[in-house]
């Protein structure tokens, strides 16, 4: 069903050139047709007043943990898309370590199916690398790409064998995106570090140097072959250096939230809840990350999204799952560091939108222009509001971020010209649509 035309008024509009424009966005079925500074009202139009707002390209997260099928005890499509509508994540990218594992072509379309069904935001799906599964991995479609877990994984999903690499690495074309930590050094130091109960050790654990060691791996592998790669929530000093000092014209980066504005003391104040991998840092890493990615080392922003429960979070480490939630939290994060004057707007929107859309070749997101898809978030710059538990959509009811004094929050989030979410509402009738990847050049 077509939806009726939207006419979103005197919003404060960010255009491509990274300007602001006071103005009118005219949305006609799933398209952006005009932007001008003022547009009469079409007949049978809904007007949206933005007086006071100011509206971005809506948000690509390309790295989420969903949890469907297999563990929806966590999180499902459904409870997750909510929580990406209220932060105005208007599309994602999601990861292959559900049960089952989405390594074939069938549980790839079972995903696609179930997000058909039930979710709010636009999606597409990682095909997961085993040793076993090469020919899945070159045909499978349609996908961002493949996702290759160095480390930290269990399983068949783990592929920390350099020969496996190697052959993931050498046949094919498509994107390659790894979770690079050094699988034989976190074994040692988990050894090493046995009989540790406090999370804070997990940053020793795997530390630095497996990260390190991981992405340089990758990068010698993607230089052999030419191959597209994709660094994956990218969080160590080190490897921020050396992809300054060599990155290849085909690979990218990414950074996550928690990873330029957390580190190793947020033990002290949330516990486990503050383990993820790749662990937290120090703030000498927060600050070279954040470097790095004003100087386009590091190329876009990703949530990681990766929900546990309070009950399993709870448990003493090392039984402690890693990850944290970040769909709803990550715009009003990086929008109060810009108002904060760390960075500026439109480079929050670049990282978080116009760049995650050209690395992966999505058409026609990314910007605010006429034939572009009206994704879009309508934003308040103006308050100021803590993060609370009781608010949040994500079905694992909590975040690293509850208590922190955020502006930027999402009024309207517009999916494919429907409004999703709408001053506190949730319009759960609203659909997404399958991503198109046309390129997986950077
Ligand atoms: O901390 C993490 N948890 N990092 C990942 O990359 C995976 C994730 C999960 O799925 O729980």
């Amino acid at each position: 069903m077509t939806p009726p035309p939207l006419l979103i008024r005197h919003a404060r509009i960010l255009c491509p050139n990274g300007e602001f424009l006071m103005g009118d966005v005219q949305i006609s079925g799933q398209e952006i047709i005009q932007v001008a500074p003022s547009i009469a009202l079409p007949t049978g139009a809904i007007e949206i007043d933005a007086e006071g707002l100011t509206l971005l390209p809506g948000v690509i997260d390309p790295q989420v943990h969903f949890r469907e099928p297999g563990l929806e005890h966590k999180e499902d499509l459904f409870t997750a898309s909510c929580a990406c509508a209220k932060g105005g994540v208007t599309s994602f990218l999601e990861m292959p370590n559900t049960k089952p594992l989405t390594t074939t072509q069938a549980a790839l379309d079972d995903k696609l199916q179930r997000a058909a069904s039930k979710c709010l935001v636009n999606y597409g799906f990682f095909i997961g690398a085993t040793a076993e599964h090469l020919p899945d991995l070159l045909q499978a479609h349609p996908t961002p790409g493949i996702k290759v877990f160095m480390g930290s994984m269990h399983g068949a999903l783990l592929v920390d064998q350099e020969s496996a690499l190697e052959q993931i690495f050498a046949e094919g074309h498509r994107l390659i995106a790894v979770h690079a930590e050094d699988q034989a050094r976190i074994r040692d130091r988990r050894l090493q570090f046995a009989h540790h109960t406090d999370p804070a050790i997990h940053s020793q654990i795997q530390d630095n140097q497996a990260a390190l060691l991981a992405t340089q791996l990758a990068l010698k592998l993607s230089k052999r072959y030419q191959r597209r790669l994709h660094i994956l929530h990218l969080s160590t000093a080190e490897e921020a250096n050396l992809l300054r000092q060599d990155k290849p014209a085909w690979v990218t980066a990414e950074v996550t939230p928690q990873h330029l504005l957390l580190n190793t003391t947020a033990y002290q104040t949330i516990g486990g809840l503050a383990q993820m991998n790749p662990p937290l840092r120090s703030p000498h890493d927060n600050e070279v990350l954040w470097q790095a990615l004003k100087d386009g080392v590091i190329d876009f922003i990703a949530t990681d999204h990766a929900p546990h429960t309070l009950e399993e979070k709870a448990q003493p480490y090392p039984n402690t799952p890693s990850g944290m939630p970040g769909v709803e939290t990550s715009l009003p994060l990086m929008l109060t560091q810009a108002m904060q004057g760390k960075c500026t707007i439109a480079q929050v929107s670049h990282w978080m939108s116009t760049a995650v859309a050209r690395a992966y070749g999505i058409p026609k997101k990314g910007a605010i222009a006429a034939g572009y898809d009206a994704d879009l978030v309508l934003v308040d710059l103006d308050t100021y509001r803590p993060v609370l538990r009781s608010e949040l959509q994500t079905k694992c009811g909590w975040s690293p971020f509850e208590g922190w004094n955020l502006t930027g929050f999402p009024v309207i989030t517009v999916v494919g010209g429907q409004v999703a979410y709408e001053r506190g509402t949730l319009h759960t009738q609203v659909r997404g649509r399958a991503l198109a990847f046309e390129s997986t050049a950077p």
